[in-house]
């Protein structure tokens, strides 16, 4: 690895845009996780593992010694700084980015018989909400290279089916910034402007993310974070909704707890009356402060896990670019300014040297115990959408191209330098030697 990242450090990698020279990851100790490190055959890569130290441990036992374990003081300090950490003028903490989407179809006025603008290239969260509101999802297919929505995608559709506008039932759409690559914002935002639709930010993979130098987080009129335990930074369970609308963060605030006119914090805080109303039919989304706990420090960490995720990124690039038949991500941004939650590779069988295609791909990986995932099945392949939308594979062909040939190779910010030459040298292994051209038998 040491090699790897040296030769990185000269920039010849193709296809990526560079901006800083950053020293690499073998002159940082900081950078280096404290994971044990393990060696020979019972060594095994997970696909994802979160990242906890000691200041998470000791502000949860605060927490739970201090008898309010509820949401409280903790979620108030996560929320401040985390609308600092993205710039944004409010931050809610809920109990998911699930519940944030809810939230916040609810406050730009989702209604049932509405239309919303949904990637099929996404985990079911991002669809199942406009569901939540009776409204009904218009599927979008995917770029090919960045597997987010494009422009061009949603114009096509607006072309294709003019009553969308005409009808005024097309009132929001949900970009996802997938894998933490950022969507094309301004032409995004141009475009909702103009059909007078909302933009509801699925950012669950996008902390931290930037678009044209902006963080993911101040740009649509709603952004939504998860952080989950697989997530850039976790809570566990946990998300966040930004905004820089005082109506919707008064709508929100009121909705992710029964629709009380006032925070339970502030209701049971010295001295505060006991009094409250329910104005609106709202639901139980808060965030308790056991998790809002874990994430003053995950926050604290967010911009070391990126760098983190970045070098295993750039050892990615630079080791496993040369292999026939693997596409590594092409990225359309910086390489800090993406996330780095994903790194989607794609497996073409005819252009590999011995035919191996993604699912024999994944039983290999599996075999050396490391762990893979796809990112995604697409939405109109779920039973409960595609029968529902009457969706076939042939309306969106690009995430279906997609969808056959990729996998999600390990990347978190406690993998080791083991870790990341493990992945490399058994994809080369696997890839250049084992799997030969001549018939699929492995040696
Ligand atoms: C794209 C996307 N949106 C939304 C979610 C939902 O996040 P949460 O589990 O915090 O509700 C996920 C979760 O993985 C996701 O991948």
């Amino acid at each position: 690895m040491e090699k790897q990242v040296r030769r990185s450090k000269k920039g010849r990698r193709s296809g990526v845009k560079r901006r800083k020279k950053i020293e690499p990851i073998y002159k940082r100790p900081e950078l280096r996780s404290g994971l044990e490190r393990r060696s020979g055959k019972d060594r095994r890569v997970q696909f994802s593992n979160p990242e906890c130290g000691d200041d998470e441990i000791q502000e949860i036992t605060d927490v739970l010694k201090s008898g309010w374990l509820t949401t409280a003081s903790r979620c108030s300090m996560f929320e401040k700084d985390f609308a600092k950490f993205v710039g944004v003028k409010h931050a809610l903490a809920v109990n998911s980015a699930t519940s944030a989407l809810h939230l916040g179809l609810d406050a730009v006025g989702i209604a049932e018989g509405d239309k919303v603008l949904v990637p099929t290239f996404t985990f079911t969260a991002t669809a199942e909400v406009v569901r939540y509101m009776k409204a009904d999802p218009v599927f979008v297919d995917c770029d090919l290279e960045t597997f987010c929505i494009t422009p061009t995608i949603i114009e096509n559709i607006l072309a294709n089916d003019q009553s969308l506008i005409t009808d005024n039932s097309l009132k929001a759409i949900i970009p996802v910034h997938l894998g933490g690559h950022p969507c094309d914002m301004d032409a995004i935002l141009e475009l909702s402007k103009e059909n007078n639709i909302k933009v509801v930010e699925d950012a669950a993979h996008a902390l931290p993310t930037k678009y044209n130098g902006r963080m993911i987080g101040t740009i649509g009129d709603i952004t939504c974070f998860s952080f989950y335990a697989n997530k850039t930074i976790t809570t566990g369970e946990g998300g966040m909704l930004c905004t820089n609308d005082d109506n919707i963060a008064r709508r929100v605030k009121i909705m992710r707890l029964h629709g009380i006119n006032r925070d339970v914090w502030d209701r049971f805080s010295n001295g505060a009356s006991w009094e409250y109303d329910i104005v609106a039919p709202g639901f139980k989304y808060n965030m308790p402060d056991i998790n809002a706990a874990m994430g003053i420090h995950q926050l604290r960490k967010a911009e070391l896990f990126q760098e983190k995720r970045q070098r295993i990124a750039e050892a990615y690039y630079e080791s496993l670019r040369d292999i026939p038949g693997l596409i590594l991500p092409k990225i359309n941004c910086a390489m800090e300014d993406h996330s780095w939650y994903l790194f989607n590779v794609l497996i073409e069988p005819d252009k590999t040297l011995g035919g191996i295609n993604r699912d024999e791909f994944i039983n290999e990986m599996t075999r050396r115990n490391i762990g893979t995932s796809v990112h995604y099945k697409p939405i109109h392949r779920m039973t409960y959408y595609r029968d529902r939308y009457k969706l076939k594979p042939e309306m969106f062909p690009n995430a279906e191209w997609v969808y056959q040939r990729c996998v999600c190779l390990p990347i978190f910010s406690a993998m080791t330098d083991e870790e990341v030459d493990y992945v490399i040298q058994n994809i080369r292994e696997l890839m250049l030697i084992s799997f030969t051209s001549n018939a699929k038998t492995y040696i």
